[in-house]
């Protein structure tokens, strides 16, 4: 884990508006982060707050309207709802293991794994989708530094598809062309209705 990175994450920050398929902003092939800096760091929190409230255990830049090539991802985090004293309820999150990456390069793929994605920019669609097993992963931290991680399982599930926000690719275009077809159909359907 990103040990140099929210050791003490706490849930702040600001929800962002999360674009969802077909927006033209999810087609476009993210450019580098160049400048690490302030302003980088306030959009990491932005995007941390909004993935654990949506929630969703990764988020991509371009899904909240940066074209970078940059993505936030924590796939251990537990939520539960709580009932108040006073009747209403709220969710607790427990367990941060926040992960930032930042401008990453695949340099190793191996195996293959068949797991059931979704995505915060496709709601209400779940399907398998055949993705590599072992990844070794190549990124910057956010402060600018280098990493190599190497990842199996839902990790590395997660670092693919959140590496495909980055080039433009939404999980059910990895879909068979038949499969594409009718899940869009019915999405955008459903969106239509909304
Ligand atoms: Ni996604």
């Amino acid at each position: 884990m990103n040990d140099n990175f929210l050791n003490n994450y706490e849930l702040s920050g600001n929800l962002l508006p999360i674009h969802t398929y077909p927006a033209p902003i999810l087609k476009k092939i993210a450019v580098p982060v160049t400048d690490f800096n302030a302003e980088l760091r306030e959009i990491i929190k932005d995007m941390f707050f909004t993935m654990y409230n949506a929630p969703g255990i990764g988020l991509a830049a371009p899904q909240v309207g940066h074209s970078l090539r940059l993505f936030v991802l924590d796939i251990w985090f537990e939520r539960e709802k709580v009932t108040l004293a006073d009747g209403t309820s709220e969710y607790r999150f427990f367990d941060f293991s926040p992960m930032v990456f930042i401008n990453p390069i695949f340099k190793n793929k191996s195996g293959e794994i068949i797991h059931e994605e979704g995505c915060l920019s496709v709601p209400g669609i779940y399907e398998d989708v055949k993705r590599a097993q072992l990844v070794t992963v190549e990124y910057q931290d956010m402060f600018g530094v280098h990493h190599t991680l190497e990842a199996d399982e839902l990790l590395s599930v997660c670092l693919q598809h959140e590496n495909d926000h980055l080039d433009g690719i939404v999980f059910i275009e990895r879909l068979s062309f038949l499969k594409k077809q009718l899940i869009e159909k019915k999405f955008l359907k459903k969106q239509k209705k909304k």
